[in-house]
């Protein structure tokens, strides 16, 4: 008699870095003054059945409340994503995290990674031990839509929503259903374990991870500075004389938090012009949630586009890297 062939082996990796997702409180009933970080990756996943032919690996990666992220920890997550993503019997990766940060987490993996299989980011609002936990649900989610042909590059599953890493935005600081697109709007919604996309998923081009982000190089320093109704431009001014004598080490760029479209108050511009004839690579984003910035023949510095100050700063960091020798 012919012996059935084995059936293929799929899996999942959960990768976890803690969060309120893996937090835990006093009591049921308190839904904000608990620790975050607490409950390990493999007992997020208790009670979550895989979707047919999947089996999950849980993987604890860092344990903290994502508001305190480090270039350490983000440098350890993209060493393992890409070490999970060569594995030909992963089919996607799910990493759970604090909803403070994760947008920056997931615009660097996206800034980082060739992921041609999708990297998902999930999370929580309500702590583990909340009477009714949303974490369950957003892993479920999470991981159908890892496990799911056709989904690909690094995302984000909040409340049923698919948003992609370079929209994302967390924009409410309670609500369960706390992320949103802005303009380009939800990749797809997650239902009753489907996938409904409504639009094409976000490209996941192939990318020359620059050495300095694995390796143990020290990552170049960029700072955000908001120009704001009465700003002065000494915060510039303070950043470039201190610097030199900083631990966070020389400052090599800036973003600047600008009004609407990009614009400036004339000191943060004219402090900024002083600390890009000193050598500061400069760039502007808007503190606009939803929108781009339309360049003007007169702009003195480069835009960032539709990205927020928080992804721009990564974006410059990576740019500043790809022009670094490796060990410096
Ligand atoms: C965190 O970002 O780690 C805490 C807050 C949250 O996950 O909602």
């Amino acid at each position: 008699m012919m012996k059935a062939a084995a059936p293929e082996l799929r899996r999942v990796v959960v990768l976890g870095t803690g969060g309120t997702i893996a937090g835990r409180a006093a009591s049921a009933g308190d839904n904000i003054g608990y620790t975050a970080g607490e409950v390990d990756v493999a007992n997020l996943l208790t009670g979550i059945d895989a979707p047919p032919g999947v089996t999950l690996v849980a993987e604890q990666v860092a344990q903290l409340d994502s508001k305190d992220m480090s270039f350490d920890v983000w440098r350890q997550l993209a060493r393992r994503c890409i070490h999970w993503l060569d594995a030909p019997d992963v089919v996607g990766i799910v990493i759970t995290h604090g909803t403070d940060t994760l947008e920056e987490t997931a615009f660097f993996l996206h800034s980082v990674l060739s992921a041609q299989k999708p990297v998902v980011l999930t999370c929580a609002m309500r702590p583990a031990t909340a009477l009714a936990p949303d974490g369950p649900q957003n892993v479920r989610d999470a991981i159908v839509v890892a496990a799911t042909g056709g989904s690909r590059g690094v995302t984000v599953v909040c409340a049923g929503t698919v948003h992609s890493a370079v929209d994302v935005q967390k924009v409410h600081t309670y609500r369960l259903d706390a992320f949103a697109s802005g303009d380009a709007g939800a990749v797809g919604y997650v239902e009753e374990g489907a996938v409904r996309s409504v639009r094409d998923w976000p490209a996941a081009p192939s990318r020359l991870v620059p050495e300095a982000v694995t390796g143990d190089a020290v990552w170049p320093r960029v700072e955000i500075v908001m120009s704001h109704a009465g700003a002065s431009g000494s915060i510039i001014d303070a950043l470039m004389a201190q610097s030199t004598v900083d631990a966070a080490g020389p400052l090599r760029g800036l973003v600047l938090a600008a009004t609407g479209n990009g614009t400036l108050h004339h000191a943060i511009e004219a402090a900024a012009s002083r600390a890009r004839a000193a050598g500061i690579e400069i760039c502007r984003a808007t503190r606009c949630v939803d929108g781009h910035i339309l360049p003007r023949g007169d702009d003195r510095f480069p835009d960032a586009g539709g990205l927020s100050p928080v992804k721009a700063r990564i974006a410059l960091m990576l740019a500043l890297m790809r022009t670094l020798p490796p060990a410096a």
